[in-house]
């Protein structure tokens, strides 16, 4: 098998682990997850790595630096969490989500753990002057507790003690979610990396038509747009379907409809305003019940922040303009992120044959979590008729040839900071 079809394949065994039969869905911590654990983690060891779970559920194996290095306190495993370690080695951080929207494609997140596996085995047992440490970050999409990135927050150390009360549908929350996985409890606050890790790099689809239309196969993200994510509750009043003349309701879903008109509309004149309801519960959601409450989910995304924010604020009266009741929650908003430009640059050049568009990203990524606090840069492969947080999403043999051929240049012509 050529290492493109050892992507492939092993994307294909990871989508064949899912939480609803018949489709791709992998929620945080779900038994799914786990299942992919077992692969990853057999995987990752027939290759010589060491590989555990972190408190926050990230599956980490480490490919040891050269041994002159690894000599000098490279146990992990034996290491607390906090890694702090004087005597850790340089590590570069490859990686991405193993997570799923409901009803996704095989490839967003995964293809970013797939691809640095077939390269370590690229490697053929070379060792290089850093640890290369592999990531699949146990939640990215926000779709279990309504509130994404919690892997990569974990990872940089940002995940709050609130952030650990927060609760999926079933009332359990992130810490009960973690302690029912059997990890080590986390420390909200204390990063689980190792201040030697001094750069990241995330592989990824576009998810877009951007590549695509330019007819390349690879792009190198420049910087990720900043996003915001609410969810509002109407609150109305159940009544009984037949007996309420129309005058005397309180419909919440009435009132959630006309918002959803709203926020289709709102962006016209900004092109780069992009706004979506893509969830709402309505309650108790039965024919003849009036609606009662129904919450819906926003998601707002800008590349300019002020442009993003203010946008919310002139949502959120219009929500407020249908005479009902509104509670708004925040569910994790993020400022655009830039990448780091050196480790862009480098990784521009190890792709040069291809010709790499560079691009912003629309989609969110663990990358802008991340950057802030390690050097980061992100390579994109080209997405067919740009369809993503879809079934039918995918990626060719060859593009995913290209982007392996430009991850061992990159690795190559990277030298660990000291
Ligand atoms: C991640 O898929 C996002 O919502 O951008
Ligand atoms: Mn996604
Ligand atoms: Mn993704």
């Amino acid at each position: 098998m050529t290492p493109a079809d050892q992507v492939l394949s092993l994307c294909a065994r990871i989508a064949a682990l899912t939480d609803i039969p018949g489709t791709i869905t992998r929620t945080f911590l779900s038994p799914a997850t786990r299942a992919v654990h077992s692969l990853l983690t057999a995987e990752m060891q027939s290759l010589g790595m060491t590989v555990r779970t972190d408190s926050a559920g990230n599956l980490r194996g480490i490919y040891p630096a050269q041994d002159d290095l690894s000599s000098r306190g490279n146990n992990l495993s034996s290491r607390s969490e906090a890694e702090g370690s004087a005597f850790a080695v340089p590590t570069l951080l490859l990686g991405s989500h193993i997570d799923t929207v409901p009803d996704s494609g095989p490839y967003d997140g995964v293809l970013g753990v797939a691809i640095p596996i077939v390269l370590i085995r690229m490697l053929a047992g070379k060792k290089l002057p850093c640890n290369i440490e592999i990531i699949a970050f146990s939640e990215e999409e926000g779709v279990r507790f309504k509130f994404p990135f919690i892997g990569s927050r974990a990872l940089v150390g940002t995940l709050t003690r609130a952030d650990l009360t927060r609760t999926d549908y079933l009332g359990i929350s992130i810490a009960q979610a973690l302690e029912d996985f059997g990890l080590n409890p986390l420390s909200p606050s204390a990063p689980l990396v190792t201040s030697r890790t001094f750069a990241y790099l995330e592989v990824h689809i576009e998810q877009g038509p951007v590549l695509e239309s330019l007819a390349l196969p690879l792009g190198v993200v420049t910087s990720i747009i900043g996003q915001s994510r609410l969810s509002l509750t109407f609150h109305g009043e159940a009544n009984h379907a037949g007996t309420t003349p129309m005058s005397f309701r309180k419909d919440a879903l009435a009132a959630a409809a006309r918002f959803i008109a709203e926020v289709q509309s709102y962006p016209q004149d900004d092109p780069h305003l992009l706004a979506t309801v893509g969830s709402i519960t309505a309650f108790p959601n039965a024919a003849n019940v009036i609606p009662g409450a129904v919450t819906v989910s926003l998601d707002v995304r800008h590349p300019s922040d002020a442009a993003r924010l203010e946008a919310v604020e002139a949502l959120k009266t219009l929500a407020q303009s249908h005479g009902l009741p509104v509670t708004i929650t925040d569910r994790g908003g993020q400022s655009s992120v830039p990448m780091d430009p050196a480790l862009s640059a480098l990784l521009t050049t190890a792709a040069a044959p291809y010709a790499p568009h560079c691009m912003a990203s629309g989609a969110g990524h663990d990358a802008m979590i991340v950057a802030p606090y390690i050097p980061t840069a992100m390579l994109f492969l080209r997405t067919p008729r740009g369809l993503s947080h879809h079934p039918q999403e995918s990626v060719s043999a060859e593009d995913i040839q290209t982007a392996l051929a430009t991850c061992l240049r990159f690795l190559n012509t990277l030298h660990p900071t000291p």
